[in-house]
């Protein structure tokens, strides 16, 4: 049951006639989608590949979003493993579709899980620019993590802070900043209904309190010139227009237009927001469109970008990779992968570390850092031993020793048993892979040993 105090201000928003719209679309399920990963491959490439059952149409604002029927369960595909496509809702694509990522960038995700938007921002960004993915809530940033690694992202530091303390750090760094702020969540009443039961008339107005502290402490760490993009899945004006024009009142911003198509608009009475406002902004209405309601402003920062000024902090645990600490590693490299190549190498205590190229281990001192980038492996006694983080960002002819699995042996693998391949292999490392796209390593003589984190087996189809 739709709360009462939400139904009414819908009613104000809407007027009477697409208020009975709205409501009626209540009547339908929520769209479920997923998102090709760009890193892996485009839209047209998992088209082909996926199974007949998921009916996969077109999202019309992204153009790597897929609808899917939605009784499926995209999350128990091969496909999901190899990490070929996120299960998003098809609204939540839109923020970081509008976000203009541009090659050699450092982008901040604020709120980034689980890390929907995350993974798109990296999956737009490819390889050249670094990402910095921030979740204050502690107990959320494994599931971050994990879908960072199954994406294959090699660019990003994971953090685990309270914006206001990255100041210190990053004043003025960040070439664009995703807000995907936490919101009351109206906009997902249809699609979950343990949002309704959180929710109280007094959630809007104590949420815009918390977004516009955010938006205070997003302005220190955006540089003159860049961008920010703040989204939420909710519908209340107090949440959404009405923290940008205050924004807007007190800060050197411009508003840009949110540059999304695709999306069919309504138009809305909300009094006391300039017609700038609305006619910039978007909000998706699902009376109107194939997804859940969302909303999303783009701002850009007035002056110029000026001098970085470099961290001076040295005070981190992260030492820079000498070539005596590296010999076991360059044996596995000139190995395995001989046409890889890393750059910025640093060890924390066994573990080897390639940092994203716009960040020094300086920037990341007196921070809770979850991951620093890509974790390349560990050394152990005169041997290096590569992560599953390695195997997750490979493409299958980066690895000198490979094997496809066939879907049986894909599911054995993935439930963490020994595989027994009827062809023999190379001794030593191999790239197991499933329709040309790494799961994960095994260590083959004779048999395949597992090498299938434990943490992330599981234990039926
Ligand atoms: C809408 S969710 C983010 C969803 C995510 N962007 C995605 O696409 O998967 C909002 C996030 O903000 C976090 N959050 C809550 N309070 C916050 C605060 N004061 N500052 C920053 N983030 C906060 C929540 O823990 C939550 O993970």
């Amino acid at each position: 049951m739709l709360p009462l105090e939400f139904k009414q201000q819908m009613q104000e928003i809407l007027g009477e006639d697409e208020y009975q719209k709205f409501l009626k679309s209540y009547e339908l399920s929520p769209n479920k989608g997923i998102r090709a990963n760009r890193l892996k491959i485009d839209r047209d490439q998992l088209k082909e590949l996926l199974p007949e059952i998921f009916e996969a149409q077109d999202i019309p604002w992204t153009p790597d979003g897929i609808y899917i029927n939605p009784e499926e369960r995209p999350g128990k595909q091969p496909g999901y493993y190899t990490g070929l496509y996120y299960p998003q809702e098809p609204s939540a694509m839109t923020p970081a579709q509008a976000l203009d990522v541009e090659e050699g960038d450092l982008i901040l995700d604020l709120c980034a899980a689980p890390g929907g938007k995350s993974t798109q921002i990296a999956s737009k960004l490819g390889d050249n620019g670094s990402l910095i993915f921030n979740e204050i809530v502690k107990n959320r940033v494994g599931i971050l993590a994990e879908n960072v690694e199954r994406m294959g992202i090699k660019n990003a530091v994971i953090l685990n802070e309270h914006p206001e303390r990255l100041i210190k750090n990053f004043k003025e760094r960040f070439d664009k900043i995703l807000v995907d702020a936490p919101c009351s969540g109206e906009g997902m009443f249809r699609k979950d209904s343990a949002v309704i039961d959180e929710y109280s008339p007094d959630r809007p107005e104590s949420c815009s309190v918390k977004q516009s502290k955010i938006l205070e402490t997003v302005d220190k760490l955006l540089k003159p010139g860049g961008e920010i993009v703040y989204s939420t899945c909710t519908f209340s004006p107090l949440e959404n227009e009405l923290v940008i024009q205050d924004f807007l009142d007190k800060y050197d911003y411009e508003l840009l237009d949110t540059g999304l198509e695709g999306i069919n608009d309504v138009k809305v009475n909300i009094p006391n927001v300039r017609s700038e406002i609305l006619e910039k902004t978007t909000r998706i209405w699902p009376q109107v469109n194939e997804g859940e309601g969302h909303f999303v402003a783009k701002l850009k920062k007035g002056g110029m970008p000026g001098r970085i000024k470099k961290n001076k902090n040295r005070n981190t645990n992260l030492k820079r990779a000498g070539k005596k600490d590296l010999t076991d590693y360059n044996n596995f490299r000139s190995k395995y992968i001989p046409e890889v190549d890393y750059r910025n190498l640093y060890i924390y205590q066994d573990k080897l570390i390639n940092l994203p190229e716009a960040i020094g281990p300086e920037d990341l001192a007196g921070l809770k850092v979850h991951s620093a980038g890509l974790e390349l492996g560990e050394f152990k006694k005169n041997r290096f031993e590569p992560s599953h983080s390695l195997a997750m960002s490979l493409k299958k002819d980066e690895f000198t020793n490979t094997y496809e699995l066939s879907e049986d042996e894909l599911w054995s693998y993935l439930k963490g048993e020994e595989l027994k391949p009827e062809t023999v292999l190379d001794r030593g490392w191999v790239l197991l892979c499933y329709d040309g796209y790494p799961v994960g390593f095994g260590k083959y003589s004779g048999t395949i040993k597992n090498k299938y984190p434990k943490g992330l087996r599981i234990y039926k189809k």
